[in-house]
């Protein structure tokens, strides 16, 4: 089964399996960084939590296709307030779907809407796309929760934020990527903006020399899963 990983910019991808478009993060009106055709099929929106980079045009494009967009519980309830299709889960619970599943895990962030009402924790997701795990860290410092994902689910793919100030850095990240166990991380949540900027270079040179692949994606890149 052919399935393809594309980066948006910023946190936001889109992965393609079979019929099945299921995006994550998707900050893209607001991210003049981003790129995405918005003819590709969307069955399935995910949202780790409800900062305005990462909760982006989640409500209207759900209002647009119907794709319900998966978050934790009081960020879906706020997305279905806002007109979206809407379900809410909690840490610890797997959402099932014709292509896979998807598990919401922790995060260490903060999260809130745009109008800065509390939208419950932030999340990571763990995604089993056909059999292929592709874990998305979301927001987040370095936590031990990582151990336990790379001792217990074993993802193949890790995405993983690196532009610090709001997030881990690309040292925190390469222990992440460690413990985590993935053979390629993508690096995201960097240069979009000046608070984040990094040399992206830094990071593939230090993951190389733990023998982990660096793919480092521009904007409408895609690889292969
Ligand atoms: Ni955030
Ligand atoms: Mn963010």
């Amino acid at each position: 089964m052919k399935t393809t990983l594309t980066y948006i910019g910023h946190s936001a991808f889109y992965i393609k399996s079979q019929d099945n478009g299921i995006l994550i993060d998707p900050f893209i009106s607001q991210n003049p960084k981003a790129k995405f055709d918005a003819n590709l099929p969307i069955t399935n929106i995910f949202v780790t939590h409800g900062h305005a980079d990462h909760l982006g045009d989640a409500v209207s494009l759900s209002r647009k296709t119907k794709a319900p967009v998966a978050a934790i519980f009081e960020l879906a309830n706020y997305c279905a307030q806002k007109g979206a299709f809407a379900d809410g889960v909690n840490m610890g619970g797997t959402l099932k779907f014709e292509w896979g599943c998807a598990k919401f895990l922790p995060a260490f962030h903060s999260s809130s809407t745009p109008e800065g009402i509390y939208a419950g924790m932030p999340a990571s997701i763990l995604f089993d796309i056909g059999g292929i795990k592709v874990y998305h860290a979301g927001d987040t410092c370095l936590h031990q929760e990582m151990k336990i994902l790379g001792e217990i689910y074993k993802p193949d793919i890790a995405l993983l934020p690196v532009g610090s100030h709001f997030t881990m850095d690309i040292d925190d990240a390469v222990v992440a990527a460690k413990w985590i166990g993935a053979k390629k991380v993508v690096p995201m949540h960097y240069n979009t903006f000046d608070a984040i900027a990094v040399d992206i270079n830094d990071f593939k040179q230090k993951l190389q020399k733990e023998n982990i692949e660096a793919v480092v994606l521009n904007p409408s890149e895609s690889i292969e899963l």
